[in-house]
């Protein structure tokens, strides 16, 4: 029947254009899905140097392996996640890992999150976004808060310490004297 085939062609529409939107998203806003390796892991966790305590933050979470991580360090960590099937699967990692006392996930664009608020910012996210990530550091970052990214660089921020694939961001001193030493008060150091 004619009207069959009509609603069955646009609930085809609807889902692709579902699958595009879930799909595309990540692309334009930050990174595909692409987990950080086990060694990525350690190695992200040894550069940042997480203290029973502090706060972290996942820029784009994944399966929530880092914030399984850094809670195990004794943080406590919170990710923000734009896939609502990774926010699912990453829930329930950290449910069976034990320590959803100290780890949760947003379904939430990164950028909507106050970087003010953490001591160590995790990223592994693609080069074209790292610009907008430098300015939104520099100012919202505590300063003495440091950011690890996997893989990329942040241009014009030169790293503090690379071990192989992972970088360690500090903020420079200029930005940090404009806080007075106060969490989120860089916005005059922003020179971006
Ligand atoms: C390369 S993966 C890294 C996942 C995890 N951090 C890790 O290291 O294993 C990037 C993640 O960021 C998510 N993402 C991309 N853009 C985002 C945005 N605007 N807000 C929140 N998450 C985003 C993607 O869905 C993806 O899970």
């Amino acid at each position: 029947m004619p009207i069959l085939r009509l609603i069955s062609d646009l609930l085809g529409v609807v889902i692709l254009l579902g699958v595009i939107y879930f799909l595309g998203r990540p692309i334009v806003h930050g990174a595909i899905y692409y987990p950080t390796s086990s060694r990525g892991v350690e190695r992200m966790m040894r550069l940042a140097a997480v203290r029973p305590g502090e706060r972290v933050i996942d820029f784009g979470s994944g399966d929530g392996r880092l914030l399984i991580a850094a809670a195990r360090a004794g943080a406590t960590a919170v990710g923000y996640e734009i896939n609502p099937v990774l926010v699912r699967r990453s829930r329930r990692a950290i449910e069976a890992a034990g320590v959803a006392d100290r780890a949760t996930v947003r379904w939430e664009s990164m950028w909507r999150a106050d970087l003010s608020q953490y001591d160590v910012i995790f990223v592994y996210a693609f080069p074209y976004v790292m610009s907008d990530l430098r300015k939104k550091c520099f100012r919202e970052m505590r300063p003495e808060a440091r950011l690890i990214s996997n893989a990329f660089r942040i241009p014009d921020w030169e790293p503090a310490v690379e071990e192989e694939k992972a970088l360690r961001y500090q903020l420079p001193a200029e930005v940090r004297a404009v806080s007075g030493g106060k969490p989120g008060r860089n916005a005059a150091g922003a020179t971006g």
